[in-house]
C-alpha cells in the first residue's frame, strides 16, 4: 500500500477518537443554568484548554462530557458516537476531577493495582501488572510507588488520580485543573506528560485558569460567565479575538460579558457525525468485581493499625461493661413451662445485648458508602458495577460485626447462666450468639441504606444516635403493642427480633427463635436491596431530553435508511464529491483500507498534510452543504466511504 494512503487510513483511523461536544445545555437541581449550549470539536491527538472566569462554568463542562452531571440537551461525540446514549461507550472517557478522590490507605501500586484489576477486562496478572508499569513510569511515580496515597504531596496524588484514569487507556481525557497548587516546574511535567498521550491520538481536555497550560495547548475553548462559548480556537489568537493585552483584561472582559458574546452554535449540518466503529470499552463481569471490591475494602478497613484495634476494644469493653454492671442470672431459663412469654429480667438482658450490637453494626456501618460517594461515581463512570460495590460492602463488614457481636455475647452473659441447650440448637450461647450476630448485620444493612440515601458523612453522623435510639424503643421495652400502624413499625425493627431471638433461647421456644432469625433475614434483604436500589439511582446517568433533531450517526442513519443500490450511489456522489474538494482546494481525502470508490482512491493518494476532526453530513444534499460550507472556511476535508456515504473534515 503506498504510504501516502497508509498514512491516510491511519489518520482516518485516528479521527474516530474525536470528541464533538455539540449544543450543551445543563441546569443544576436548583435550575440555575450551568451550560449554554456549548459547541466545539477537538481532534485526536490534539489538547484543548478550557478557561474562563471563575464560576463561567468550566467544571460543569468537564463534568457534562464525562456525564458526570446529566443534560438538559446536546451530544457528546467521541469517535462518531453519542456518548450521551451509551454506558459503554461513556467508559472511553476518563475523568480526572479537581478534588482526588483516592483511598488514602492504600499505596500508589495498590490503588493502581485495584484500579487495573476494575478496569481492565479479561486481562492476565501480568498483563495487568505490565499496565501499572508503564503508568507509574508515565506519570514518573516509580519512586512513590510504595507509599500510602495519603503521604503523598498534593501533586503527586494529582499524579495518582491521572495514573487511575490511563490505566484503561482512555480515548478522550478530560482533566478538571490538574495542575493548581503545583509549583511551575511541576505543572510543565504534567503538561508534558498530558502532551505525550495526546500525541499517541488521545484527545486532552484541560480545564485551567494558568496561562502556561493554556499556552500547552493546541486550542482553547473560553467560557464566559453564564456558561456560553465565548471563543474556540487557536491559543495564540484569543487576545487578538478579544482585542485584549492582558488575562486580568480578558478574564474580566468575559466575567461582565453579555450573552451576545456568546459563540452562535455552527450550521447543523456541521454538527453531525460519522457512523463510525462505537468504542465499546467491556468491563469485568459482577462476580471479579466483587472479589476485588472485596478484597480493597478489607485491606483499606484493616490498613490502619488503630482503627483495628477500635474494632476489638469496642467489642471486649461492651462485653465486659455488661458482664460486669448487669445483674446476674437474667437469662435463666424460667422452671415451669416451655414457651412461655420471656421474663423480664430476660428482656432487660436481650434488650441491652441487642443496644449493643445495634450500635457496632450501624456506627461501623453508616459512614461507608456516603463517605466513598466520589470514588464510587467515578469508577462507576469506569463500568463499576453498583450492586458488586453494595454486597463487597457487606461482605467485609457483616463478619467484622457478626464476630463483634459474637465477643460481646460471649463475655456478657458468663454470669447470665444462659440455658446449657437452645431452643434450636445444641448450645444455648451459641445459639444466643448466632442471633446477635444476625442482629448485628442486620444493623449493618440498614446502616448502608441510610448511608446510601444521605448525601454526607457527616449528615450520616447526625442520623446515627437516631437509628440507634429508635431500634432501642422498638426493641421490646413495650411488648405489647396494639395500634396496627404501630405494631407493623415495630415489626421493622431489626432489634424487636434479635430480643425475641435471645429470649426464644431462654424460654426455649424453637418456633420464637426461628420467627425472629427469619425476620431478620428478610430485613436484611430489605434494607440491601433498598441500598442497591438507592445506590444505582444515585449513579445513574439520566438521559438528555432530546429536541425533535436527534443527532444519530449519520453513517447508520443513510445506510438503515437506503437500500443497497441506493447506499452505492450514495458512496458514488461521496466520492465523485471528493474530488471535486481536491479539484477546488487541493484537499486531503481520507481513505480507509478498505476497497473504496475509484475517485475516492484517486484522490486520496493526491492528498495533502491536516489534523481532522470528523463531521458528516445526515444525507447526500447534507454532504453538499457541508462540504461548501468547509471549502468556503478553508479547511481540510476527508472522505472516508467504508460505512457509508459521509464527509470528514477539519476546522481550524
Ligand atoms: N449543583 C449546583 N447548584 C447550583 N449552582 C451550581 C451547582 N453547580 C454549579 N453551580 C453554579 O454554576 C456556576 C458554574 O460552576 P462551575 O463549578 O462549573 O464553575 P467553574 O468555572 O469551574 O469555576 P472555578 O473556576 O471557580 O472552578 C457557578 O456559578 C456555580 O455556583
Ligand atoms: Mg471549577
Amino acid at each position: 500500500m503506498p504510504a501516502d494512503i497508509r498514512n491516510a487510513t491511519a489518520s482516518a483511523q485516528r479521527i474516530r477518537t474525536a470528541l464533538v461536544v455539540d449544543g450543551l445545555v445543563a441546569e443544576a437541581p436548583n435550575g440555575v443554568r450551568l451550560l449554554d449550549g456549548v459547541s466545539f470539536a477537538v481532534s485526536a491527538g490534539s489538547m484543548l484548554a478550557v478557561a474562563g472566569p471563575t464560576g463561567a462554568g468550566k467544571t460543569s463542562l468537564a463534568a457534562a462530557i464525562t456525564g458526570a452531571i446529566p443534560l438538559s440537551s446536546g451530544a457528546v461525540i467521541v469517535g462518531g458516537v453519542d456518548v450521551t446514549r451509551s454506558d459503554s461507550s461513556r467508559r472511553g472517557i476518563g475523568y480526572v476531577p479537581q478534588e482526588d478522590d483516592l483511598h488514602g490507605e492504600l499505596t500508589v501500586r495498590q490503588t493502581l493495582d485495584y484500579a487495573a484489576e476494575l478496569r481492565l477486562p479479561f486481562s492476565e496478572a501480568g498483563e495487568r501488572q505490565a499496565c501499572v508499569d508503564r503508568v507509574l513510569a508515565e506519570v514518573r511515580l516509580q519512586p512513590q510507588s510504595g507509599t500510602t496515597v495519603a503521604s503523598l504531596s498534593v501533586g503527586q496524588r494529582k499524579r495518582v488520580s491521572i495514573a487511575s484514569e490511563l490505566i484503561s487507556r482512555p480515548e478522550v481525557l478530560v482533566l478538571d485543573e490538574p495542575t493548581s497548587s503545583l509549583d511551575p516546574g511541576y505543572e510543565a511535567s504534567v503538561m508534558v506528560t498530558l502532551r505525550r498521550l495526546a500525541e499517541r491520538g488521545k484527545c486532552i481536555v484541560v480545564v485551567t485558569h494558568s496561562q502556561q497550560v493554556i499556552a500547552a495547548c493546541d486550542q482553547v475553548a473560553m467560557l464566559a460567565t453564564g456558561g456560553g462559548l465565548a471563543y474556540f480556537g487557536a491559543t495564540s489568537c484569543v487576545h487578538s479575538y478579544f482585542g485584549t493585552s492582558s488575562p486580568a483584561e480578558l478574564f474580566s472582559l468575559l466575567d461582565d460579558a453579555p450573552d451576545s458574546i456568546f459563540i452562535p452554535k455552527p450550521p447543523a449540518a456541521v454538527r453531525c457525525l460519522p457512523g463510525s466503529v462505537p468504542i465499546r470499552v467491556a468491563r469485568r463481569c459482577g462476580l471479579a468485581q466483587f472479589m476485588t471490591l472485596s478484597r480493597r475494602y478489607a485491606r483499606i478497613t484493616f490498613a490502619d493499625r488503630r482503627r483495628t484495634a477500635l474494632f476489638a476494644i469496642q467489642a471486649l469493653a461492651l462485653g465486659v461493661l455488661l458482664l460486669a454492671f448487669v445483674t446476674p442470672a437474667g437469662l435463666a431459663r424460667p422452671q415451669d413451662a416451655l414457651g412461655q412469654t420471656i421474663p423480664l429480667s430476660a428482656t432487660g438482658m436481650a434488650v441491652l445485648l441487642t443496644t449493643c450490637v445495634t450500635w457496632l453494626g450501624t456506627s461501623n456501618a453508616i459512614r461507608e458508602i456516603v463517605k466513598e460517594r466520589k470514588i464510587l461515581a467515578r469508577e462507576r463512570r469506569a463500568g463499576l458495577s453498583a450492586h458488586a460495590y453494595v454486597v463487597s460492602k457487606l461482605a467485609v463488614l457483616g463478619p467484622l460485626v457478626a464476630v463483634q457481636a459474637a465477643v460481646v455475647a460471649a463475655i456478657s452473659v458468663q454470669r447470665q447462666q444462659v440455658p446449657g441447650a437452645g431452643a434450636v440448637l445444641p448450645v444455648g450461647i451459641l445459639e444466643l450468639i448466632v442471633a446477635m450476630s444476625l442482629g448485628a448485620i442486620c444493623a449493618v444493612t440498614l446502616a448502608m441504606f441510610v448511608s446510601a440515601v444521605v448525601r454526607t458523612a457527616d449528615k450520616a453522623l447526625a442520623v446515627l444516635p437516631m437509628v440507634v435510639v429508635v431500634e432501642f424503643v422498638l426493641s421490646g421495652l413495650s411488648p405489647s403493642v396494639h395500634v396496627p400502624g404501630l405494631s407493623l413499625l415495630r415489626d421493622l425493627a431489626a432489634a424487636r427480633w434479635s430480643v425475641q431471638a435471645i429470649g426464644a433461647t431462654v424460654t426455649g421456644s424453637a418456633y420464637d427463635w426461628w420467627q425472629a432469625i427469619g425476620s431478620m433475614a428478610a430485613l436484611s434483604a430489605l434494607a440491601l436491596v433498598g441500598t442497591l436500589l438507592t445506590v444505582h439511582r444515585s449513579l445513574r446517568t439520566r438521559p438528555v431530553r432530546r429536541s425533535r433533531r436527534a443527532v444519530v450517526p449519520a453513517g447508520l442513519k443513510v445506510g438503515a435508511r437506503l437500500n443497497p443500490e441506493m447506499l452505492r450511489l450514495s458512496r458514488v456522489a461521496a466520492g465523485g464529491l471528493a474530488g471535486v474538494a481536491l479539484v477546488v482546494t487541493g484537499a486531503r481525502v481520507l481513505v480507509p483500507e478498505a476497497a473504496a470508490p475509484a475517485p475516492a482512491a484517486a484522490a486520496a493518494t493526491a492528498g495533502q498534510g491536516g489534523h481532522p476532526v470528523s463531521l458528516l453530513a445526515e444525507s447526500v444534499p447534507g454532504v453538499v452543504g457541508d462540504l461548501f460550507w468547509l471549502l468556503r472556511a478553508g479547511t481540510t476535508v476527508g472522505i472516508d466511504v467504508t460505512a457509508a456515504a459521509y464527509v470528514e473534515s477539519v476546522v481550524g
